[in-house]
């Protein structure tokens, strides 16, 4: 619970009110009362913290979006947010910064699983709830996870490739896969995901090593710009997220062969890899749903004392156009 800062308040009132009379004493007393309800947010009673690793991508922006609003229907309360800006020491800074405020609840999407895990077990240790979102750690004394079944996404968009691809036991072509940030498990269960698939098809070639486009899309564009200069015939590209598909679609298109390549992505938000599924750029991309609303109604329950879930697994869906149109009209991106 936060701190109500009842002595000082009464020291301040002591020295506001030396020499003073009590109908002016009482004037004093009501003004302080007012200043500090403005000072505390009014009737919060509880803070939450929210530690996000990035903004860089719109996901990002939709996820603090959704955290927000879901936020600003709880009177009782405080959030406070701090932007992780892709810099890990930056995040345990923010994470400390909650841990020495000793907030009543910790809500954390970590950039990497490693260099995060010892924070918020230092949270954890202090006495502080923890709820992870998206991207795990290397342990779970965390009290709840948050997010997509990335292996099983993987398995999704696997199994869509070996379609496009002459189907079940007949696929054929040349795979160019762009990881998210390695060090993140979204990007390891995206790729073992997806891999499990397709190494049962002896007629497909993954052509690159382990490429790690840190989820940005300008690095998707240099790693497929690298790929085409290598590779006379890539047939589809699996990127762990939207954005660099778009990056690769781009580099594919600057060099006209965007024509011959079938892009997959992930993460499916309206504004941007739906409408490029819309537009022909991508051919599917597979719904992430953002954990932040989610994350407040059980933040919120627990601190109403309500017992929650280890885990909660959002769940996902295939974009392609069968089906992209429709959704650009439900959220009137297109008309
Ligand atoms: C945004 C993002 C998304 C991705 C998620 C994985 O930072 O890269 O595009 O789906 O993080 O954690």
């Amino acid at each position: 619970m936060r701190n109500t800062g009842i002595p000082s308040l009464k020291k301040t009132f002591e020295t506001a009110c030396f020499g003073l009379n009590w109908p002016n004493k009482l004037f004093v007393a009501v003004l302080l009362l007012i200043l500090c309800a403005s000072v505390h947010g009014g009737s919060a009673k509880y803070v939450v913290g929210f530690s996000q690793a990035t903004t860089t991508e719109p996901w990002r922006l939709l996820f603090n979006k959704e955290l927000r609003v879901e936020a600003s229907r709880y009177p009782e309360i405080e959030l406070l947010v701090r932007n992780g800006m892709d810099n890990i020491s930056k995040q345990i800074a923010d994470m400390d910064e909650f841990i020495d405020r000793q907030v009543d609840v910790i809500l954390i999407s970590p950039k990497v699983a490693d260099a995060l895990t010892p924070v918020v077990n230092k949270a954890v240790d202090r006495g502080i709830p923890v709820i992870v979102l998206d991207r795990d750690l290397n342990n779970d004394r965390y009290t709840q996870f948050i997010g997509g079944d990335n292996n099983m996404i993987g398995r999704a968009a696997g199994e869509y490739a070996v379609g496009l691809l002459g189907g079940t036991g007949k696929a054929k072509g040349n795979i160019v896969e762009i990881w998210g940030g390695m060090a993140s498990t979204p990007a390891r269960d995206r790729h073992d995901g997806f891999h499990r698939v397709i190494a049962r098809e002896p007629g497909i070639t993954s052509l690159l090593g382990p490429a790690d486009g840190d989820w940005k899309q300008d690095i998707g564009y240099e790693i497929m710009a690298e790929a085409l200069e290598a590779h006379p015939v890539i047939d589809l590209v699996y990127a762990h997220n939207d954005p660099m598909a778009f990056g690769a679609y781009l580099a594919a298109k600057d060099v006209g062969r965007e024509e011959d390549i079938l892009f997959l992505g992930i993460d499916a938000i309206p504004a941007e890899g739906i409408k490029w599924v819309n537009e022909g750029k991508l051919t599917a991309t597979f719904v992430y749903q953002t954990p932040g609303a989610e994350g407040i109604r059980q933040a919120l329950k627990l601190l109403n004392g309500e017992s929650i879930n280890p885990r909660i697994t959002l769940p996902t869906q295939t974009i392609d156009a069968g089906n992209a149109e429709q959704i650009l009209r439900d959220n009137r991106i297109v008309k």
